[in-house]
């Protein structure tokens, strides 16, 4: 085929370095800056249609699961609609109400996982409107739904998702807009996304431009047998994103925790012998995130935080990885490639197959 790895060691390298190109493909034609809204003519809802939903359910497997999480809390700050994200594997057997007033949202890169397609089955039997963001155009799931949104992230094959993640992302940052617009969301406020996301290729490019020393951090990690992610609010899905891709990759036990329940648990755990990635925005909640950094130096937790220039840690002592500053909106998918590049270069260094790691498949066609 026409697609291959070209000068890049693997799928997953030359996908990662393609998303600054790939998140101007889902959002060319679809940005009115004029009033600061989105335009998504594939929904097929009319203003009132989209101003009569009342609540929005998301709905993905893996990695577009938490990629929902992250779309919900777009959508409940944007538009103020109480929105969430399930793992579309366990919706259909706990016999999900539908809603007619709710917008189901179907997340997928390949069209194709099963569990995400019997889901939408499952609400469109009842009756509930679905719209998908789906990469593959044509694919099953697309042909399932009601409308949708393509995310233009062209072919993605490594298993761990990166490109499609971050259009994934941004198809929700865009929803969020048009659906906000039709309610409180103010002409301003809808127009300071909109520059915010023009500026979102730029920053990408930025991170990736620091992928040297993300590298060496990523080598200290790969030594740790076991490691914790943390964030908390829009960080959290960061880190439940960054602790999936470290270990499908890196084969190290990775586990996502919100950064205020650790005081309830995994404190435990924390030593010299357990590295702990913080996700720190500058945002409501960097004093408590940077507390929490605290109580991890206490017990000699290594410390490798995300973070933004404007964050001060104190006298924490802590690697530091700095990316560009967007709304706080859409800070999230920023957050979210450093913890991309940093699995990648563990599993590199790891000496494991980067694109097709054991046990897994890029697509799930089976329950
Ligand atoms: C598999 C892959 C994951 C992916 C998930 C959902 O489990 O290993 O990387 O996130 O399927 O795939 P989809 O194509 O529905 O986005």
């Amino acid at each position: 085929s026409s697609y291959d790895a070209g000068e890049h060691d693997s799928f997953m390298h030359k996908e990662m370095v393609e998303q600054p190109a790939a998140a101007e493909r889902v959002l060319r034609g679809r940005l009115d800056e004029r009033f600061g809204t989105a335009h998504l003519g594939g929904l097929g809802m009319d203003a009132r249609e989209t101003r009569a939903i009342r609540r929005v359910k998301i709905l993905g497997c893996g990695s577009a699961y938490y990629v929902g999480q992250m779309g919900a809390a777009l959508v409940e700050e944007l538009a103020r609609i109480p929105a969430d994200a399930e793992a579309a594997s366990e919706f259909r057997y706990r016999d999900p109400i539908i809603e007619p007033d709710t917008l189901y949202v179907a997340v997928s890169q390949s069209g194709e996982t099963l569990d995400t397609l019997l889901a939408v089955q499952e609400v469109r039997r009842k009756g509930g409107r679905v719209i998908g963001l789906v990469n593959v155009v044509g694919s099953a799931i697309a042909r399932e739904c009601d409308g949708g949104i393509y995310l233009h992230a062209g072919p993605e094959v490594a298993v761990a998702s990166t490109k499609a993640l971050t259009n994934m992302f941004l198809g929700f940052a865009l929803l969020a807009l048009q659906l906000g617009r039709v309610r409180d969301l103010s002409i301003a406020d809808g127009k300071r996304l909109i520059a915010g996301l023009q500026r979102i290729p730029e920053q990408l490019e930025a991170v990736l431009a620091r992928e040297d020393e993300i590298a060496g951090v990523a080598a200290r990690l790969a030594e740790a047998e076991s490691l914790f992610f943390i964030g908390r609010v829009r960080g959290f899905p960061v880190a439940r994103e960054g602790a999936q891709k470290f270990k499908e990759i890196s084969y190290r036990h990775a586990e996502a925790y919100q950064t205020s329940e650790l005081k309830h648990g995994p404190l435990a755990l924390i030593s010299e012998a357990v590295p702990t990635v913080a996700v720190v925005p500058y945002d409501e909640l960097t004093d408590r995130n940077v507390g929490a950094l605290h109580e991890i130096a206490a017990r000699r937790g290594p410390l490798v935080v995300v973070t933004h220039a404007d964050v001060d840690l104190g006298d924490v002592d802590a690697v530091r990885i700095d990316v560009p500053r967007n709304e706080r909106e859409l800070d999230p998918i920023l957050l979210t490639l450093p913890l991309q590049l940093l699995a990648y270069h563990a599993a590199l260094l790891l000496g494991h197959d980067i694109d097709k790691p054991r046990n897994l498949a890029k697509s799930v066609t089976v329950e």
